[in-house]
């Protein structure tokens, strides 16, 4: 974890934040390599879970909403981890960390007993600041779903089964951030909510499977190591009461393995909460059977940022000579650099200027001129680049350049009219 962290910094891919003041505990800032690998991590869900599907349609609701949302979700009341603190060296922690009496940093009998803790980060709106102004930042995406239920089921004409799907940032007061990006107090989630009929059950149940089925390969299309991932059903007391089935995909991150995306038959639970809370009806009634009911839902709910971190510990191989990100060239965060072999000929510059911008419509690329050909390479390398395009004086007479791939470091001369093509074949 520490080799990832240093590497997202030293390439530009994730930095703390307010660095400079001495950072701030559980916040990340994305940087210009970061900020593309951030996109197409979204984009890949985005396309797969909303765009290449009939049943899901897409929102982006609101962060701030009515703190009547929260009372009627359960977030104001069961939303919260156990805390201790120690007396001694004033360090904090959650309940379910500590193992023994003592303070697992300082060593002393001095843990004042379990306290809870609610993790809604609160502020208020308007310019007076009493009980009645009270807000919350969201800690989750779902529930803006959930209130918008009925006017998206009517704008988009849709019959469940049918998902709507919402990428967006929330906000947590964990107790304690860390592993890099792993535990943040902001983060971007994905999340769909998949309305189904509640009866019959089977058919719930069979979209449940569907979902883990479909969440788990999604990893594996990614390029994610198969023996890295893992399912992991829940059963009994650790099932939430409403909850018909559970199943978390697991990755074997480098302090073990942890919770990468959750799915959750939810039942009817969220909806009837938002009926009784808001006073509305929020049935779904089907003109065809001429049934009135409140659907159940199977929610797959996956942090971006822990995607992000998993496709990083994944890709990372430090080989011999050079440490390189095998990343999917759907994430790669440029899919092209193309190197003028020599700064100082004009002619090469400007040959690979053009072959850059004749790319740049139709893949993400860039253009880099600094430090030898060796250090370019490892550069892009290190950023998980899977394509190296270099000008060179032969390219001047012959109008072809050197394509180097990534993984195996093998390299061809190609056509400089035919680069496009070569490049979107092996990138598809
Ligand atoms: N609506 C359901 C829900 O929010 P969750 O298990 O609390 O469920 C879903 O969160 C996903 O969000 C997790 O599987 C994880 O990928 C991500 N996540 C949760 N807490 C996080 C945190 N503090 N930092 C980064 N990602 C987090």
């Amino acid at each position: 974890m520490d080799e990832i962290t240093a590497l997202a910094k030293r390439r530009g891919f994730i930095f703390p934040s307010s660095e400079i003041y001495g950072g701030i505990n559980g916040a990340w800032d994305y940087g210009p390599v970061g900020v593309e690998l951030k996109r197409n991590v979204r984009q890949a869900w985005w396309r797969d879970v909303v765009e290449l599907r009939d049943d899901v349609v897409g929102v982006d609701t609101a962060i701030l909403m009515s703190p009547d949302v929260w009372k009627a979700s359960g977030h104001l009341e069961h939303f919260y981890d156990m805390m201790v603190d120690c007396r001694t060296c004033k360090k904090r922690f959650r309940a379910d960390q500590i193992a023994t009496d003592r303070c697992p940093s300082c060593g002393n009998q001095t843990l004042t007993p379990p306290r809870v803790f609610n993790m809604m980060f609160r502020t208020s709106i308007g310019a007076m600041e009493d009980a009645s102004s009270a807000a919350y930042l969201r800690p989750e995406t779902a529930q803006g779903i959930f209130v918008d239920f009925k006017l998206v089921a009517q704008t988009a004409r849709r019959k469940p089964p049918f998902g709507v799907a919402q990428i967006g940032k929330v906000f947590r007061n964990e107790i304690t951030p860390g592993n890099f990006i792993f535990r943040s107090r902001e983060f971007e989630q994905m999340e769909l909510e998949y309305f189904v009929p509640p009866q019959p059950e089977s058919e719930g149940l069979r979209w449940f499977s569907y979902w883990v089925g479909e969440r788990y390969d999604w990893f594996i299309r990614l390029g994610v190591q198969p023996e890295r991932v893992r399912r992991r059903e829940y059963s009994g007391a650790d099932l939430a009461h409403y909850s018909k089935a559970t199943t978390d995909i697991e990755y074997d991150f480098p302090f073990g393995w942890g919770e990468l995306e959750g799915i959750a038959h939810r039942g009817s639970y969220d909806l009837e909460q938002h009926v009784a809370g808001s006073g509305k009806d929020l049935a779904f009634f089907d003109e065809e059977s001429k049934e009135k009911y409140i659907p159940a839902v199977i929610e797959p709910s996956l942090g971006v940022d822990r995607a992000l971190l998993v496709f990083l510990l994944d890709a990372y191989e430090r080989e011999d000579d050079r440490t390189v990100l095998h990343l999917h060239p759907r994430l790669a965060p440029y899919k092209c650099a193309v190197f003028p072999l020599v700064r100082n000929k004009p002619d090469i510059v400007a040959l690979a200027q053009s072959v850059e911008r004749a790319l740049r419509p139709h893949m993400r690329t860039v253009l880099d001129d600094s430090g030898n050909v060796g250090k370019r390479y490892y550069r892009q390398d290190e950023i998980g680049t899977p394509f190296g395009v270099t000008v060179d004086y032969e390219s001047l007479e012959r109008q072809d350049v050197t394509v180097r791939d990534r993984d195996t470091k093998a390299q061809e001369r190609v056509s400089i009219d035919r680069l496009r093509e070569y490049l979107s074949e092996k990138l598809a």
